[in-house]
């Protein structure tokens, strides 16, 4: 099977963008397959730090091939920034980064239309990036969609005004916002000179002859699986599917294709924009997780809310995905605990279950936690799993025994070599 993934099983800014760059020397091709500017990927090594937000997360090992797949949604001036940083930080990327020719793009007037649709619910907007991510994804299941192929096409022009036109007749059923439409889409404009540029792929195509070829791909996830936009926290959630069954849509592939599957955990929780959360801390624990974990949203700069990890969450989303392997990033960030807390099962309705409600919005959840001793130390040298502190191994273990599946890898910091490799162990137990 050619095609491993790496996804986030949680509400996103799991740490994908880091474990990506880190394992995609080990392949031949690193592809996006859904998701769009909203994502913010971050990447830290020898001393430099880059945010991804369109671009895989392969693009800095230098023999790798990126493909932003078909499920991608495009937006040219976010995609040209990323390019300038490539630039700027000398790679060289030209023959190195494809792009699938179905993938749809983001039209000013689709940040537009995100805007006034947020603005008009009030107290129940979704805390939107306000990238037009719902709107694109609207015009692509509406059939109304531009997509990259289309920018070869000599209607283009055409094909682009018909849209916006629509779009701004939409946008007559939302109170006024802001916008100057002149001067952004001149912008746009240019930096479709960028993609035009680009190498262009059916994508479809592309990855299936390299898998016939024996090549190795490496699908990355953008957001969390509990934003998926069928069996996230809805309507609080992204409007693609995240989850393992969005890279067959997303690049083109058959489930037969999928082999592991690496979902990534925090050891703690978070979530940024609206909607339920149901271990969320609102108190000084959560402040002090926000504080050390650097809780700030990489692509709008929001706060995150913090919480403890959340069990039966996470057995959902395992399950959705068919996760084999489990990484656990950011056990750094609980140093300081004397005591850490995780969510064991949810009391709701006069039960106890493991099962996300239907109606999770509005279903009041108590979580049953359970409290593990902390460690109390740094990690910072720690290289092999078998010096962690055992507190935190006993951790570790837990999650995999709860989730049955193994842990193979814990990340200590955000630096690309913070990362200790964790074999299949013998259970520690604490005295
Ligand atoms: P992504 O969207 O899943 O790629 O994650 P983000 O980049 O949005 O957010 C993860 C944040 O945590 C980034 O600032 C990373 O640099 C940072 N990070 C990743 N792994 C670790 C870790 O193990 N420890 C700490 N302290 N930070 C980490
Ligand atoms: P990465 O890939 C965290 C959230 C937004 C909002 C909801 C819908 O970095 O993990 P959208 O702009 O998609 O319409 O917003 O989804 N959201 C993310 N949260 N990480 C992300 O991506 C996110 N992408 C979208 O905050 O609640
Ligand atoms: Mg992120």
């Amino acid at each position: 099977m050619a095609i491993d993934v790496i996804l986030g099983l949680q509400w996103g800014d799991e740490g994908k963008g880091k474990i990506v760059d880190f394992l995609a020397g080990q392949y031949d091709i690193v592809a996006r397959f859904q998701g769009g500017p909203n994502a913010g990927h971050t990447l830290k090594f020898d001393g430099k730090k880059f945010v991804l937000h369109t671009i895989p997360s392969g693009i800095f090992r230098p023999n790798q091939i990126n493909v932003i797949g078909n499920g991608v949604v495009i937006d040219p001036i976010t995609l040209s920034k990323e390019i300038d940083l490539l630039n700027n930080a000398g790679v060289v990327y030209q023959d190195r980064l494809l792009v699938a020719r179905k993938a749809h793009l983001i039209l000013p007037t689709h940040r537009y239309l995100d805007a006034a649709s947020e603005a008009s619910k009030g107290k129940a907007k979704i805390g939107s990036t306000l990238k037009g991510i719902g709107p694109t994804y609207m015009d692509k299941t509406g059939r109304n969609g531009l997509r990259v192929g289309d920018i070869e096409s000599p209607h283009f022009e055409k094909l682009y005004s018909a849209l916006k036109e629509k779009h701004l007749d939409l946008l007559k059923i939302y109170p006024p916002i802001d916008f100057d439409l002149d001067a952004e889409e001149k912008k746009w404009m240019e930096c479709l000179d960028i993609l035009r540029q680009m190498k262009k792929v059916d994508g479809e195509y592309y990855i299936n002859a390299q898998i016939k070829a024996g090549k190795k791909i490496l699908a990355e996830g953008a957001q969390g699986s509990m934003l998926d936009i069928d069996f996230g926290t809805y309507p609080y959630v992204t409007s693609s599917n995240t989850v393992t069954s969005g890279v067959c849509n997303g690049l083109g592939v058959s489930p037969h294709q999928i082999g592991e599957v690496i979902g990534i955990t925090k050891a703690y929780c978070t979530r940024v924009g609206s909607g339920p959360f149901p271990t969320e801390l609102d108190n000084e624990d959560g402040e002090f997780l926000r504080k050390e974990g650097a809780e700030f949203g990489a692509t709008t700069g929001r706060p995150r809310r913090c919480g403890w990890i959340d069990i039966p969450q996470l057995q959902y989303t395992i399950m959705l995905n068919g996760v084999t392997q489990l990484v656990v990033t950011k056990i750094d960030v609980l140093n300081e605990f004397s005591s850490i807390q995780a969510g064991i099962s949810y009391e709701y309705n006069g039960t106890t279950s493991n099962q996300l409600p239907y109606d999770i919005t509005h279903t009041k959840i108590t979580p049953e936690f359970q409290s593990f001793p902390g460690w109390k130390q740094s990690l910072e040298n720690i290289v092999e799993y078998d010096h962690l502190p055992a507190e935190a191994k006993y951790f570790v273990e837990f999650l995999e025994d709860k989730l049955e599946v193994p842990v193979t890898m814990v990340s200590t910091g955000p630096e690309r070599k913070k990362l200790i490799k964790k074999a299949t162990a013998v259970m520690t137990s604490l005295n």
